[in-house]
């Protein structure tokens, strides 16, 4: 099992050596190790049981660093960069050659990121070199938001988890790029695209895909549970369920169900953002209760709405 604590010196001598940690995000737990390593990044894959075609987020302690990384900054992405970064902002920019292939895929731009935690802020300061860290959940599971998630998931096959408490923000960051001259979200997430609007105008969300992933983000079936998850109509749902005797569970926005034995109500204010915070620890639970079957709503459609809305309708898919 791995060890789980607060100590910056130890995680930074297992990444130096080209083992991986466990790192706390404000958005979900990341794998990290040695992004110009190319064993360190094969480790990653094969620890999380990823494919290498779904290219990894490189993460560094400012945006000064990310110079080292990249071919040219855009102005709007820069701008972008200065108003949310460190935060849930993932930015696709051009590498340099310094950023080995198993990194990005093979793909011409590498993601970028400057996480918002303290803890990982001060390693990343004290590497020498990024880290490339997925979400540290096995491929297609729950992302993990406390450092017990990631213990239970990949506790054996890694050293060190850094104990960063429990994720401030619970969703993984908004990942945004250029085509032409659009400005293109790939991936929903924690920044809320009203706040991006609000600094560069219009942008376009790209529609899902999982035949062609220009962002394996969009694998349409991930951040799934185990277990059979029905979105729709709650009160419809429930008394259905009932009927036919089955044991399900229920994830609401903010309503409590009388008599529903396993039932998580992500807000009772109503507030998304408190959603966004409990919404994969509350997934997982269900899916670790007896529960058989997840019943779950979406939210309203606006702010961090529609990120949550998305992982719903992935972890639908089955
Ligand atoms: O919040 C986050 O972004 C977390 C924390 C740990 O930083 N990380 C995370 O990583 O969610 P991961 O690997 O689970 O998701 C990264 C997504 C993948 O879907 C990947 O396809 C996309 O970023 N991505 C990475 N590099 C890309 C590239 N060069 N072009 C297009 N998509 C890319
Ligand atoms: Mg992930």
């Amino acid at each position: 099992m791995a060890e789980i604590g607060k100590d910056i010196a130890l995680a930074q001598s297992f990444l130096k050596n080209g083992q991986l940690v466990g790192i706390p995000t404000e958005t979900v737990y990341g794998l990290a190790g040695n992004a110009l390593n190319p064993e360190s990044v094969a480790l990653i894959f094969e620890t999380k049981n990823r494919p290498s075609f779904d290219p990894l987020i490189l993460h560094t302690s400012s945006l000064n660093r990310v110079e080292d990384f990249v071919m040219d900054f855009p102005e709007r992405l820069k701008k972008l960069a200065d108003s949310f970064w460190p935060g849930p902002l993932t930015l696709l920019l051009p590498r340099k050659p310094i950023v080995p292939d198993l990194v990005t895929s093979g793909l011409e731009r590498v993601a970028v990121r400057v996480p918002k935690h303290p803890l990982t802020l001060t390693l990343l300061e004290s590497l020498d070199f990024p880290l490339a860290a997925p979400s540290a959940n096995p491929f297609g599971y729950i992302s993990p938001t406390t450092p017990a998630h990631v213990e239970a998931q990949l506790g054996d096959k890694i050293p060190y988890i850094l104990d960063g408490g429990a994720c401030e923000v619970g969703l993984e960051s908004t990942i945004v790029g250029l085509e032409g001259d659009d400005v293109v979200i790939y991936r929903l997430g924690g920044l809320d695209i009203s706040e991006i609007e609000k600094q560069i105008g219009p942008i376009k969300v790209k529609d899902h895909s999982s035949s062609n992933p220009s962002a394996p983000g969009q694998l349409e079936s991930h951040y799934a549970p185990r277990k059979p998850f029905l979105l729709g109509d709650l009160e419809k749902l429930i008394s259905e369920k009932k009927e036919e005797r089955a044991l399900f569970g229920v994830l609401s926005f903010s309503k409590h169900f009388p008599g529903v034995e396993n039932q998580f109500i992500l807000s009772e204010k109503a507030s998304l953002q408190e959603a966004a915070k409990n919404l994969f620890a509350a997934m997982r639970s269900l899916d670790q209760s007896n529960a058989e079957i997840i019943l779950a709503e979406l939210m309203p459609e606006t702010g961090l709405g529609r990120a949550i809305n998305d992982r719903l309708r992935r972890a639908a898919v089955k």
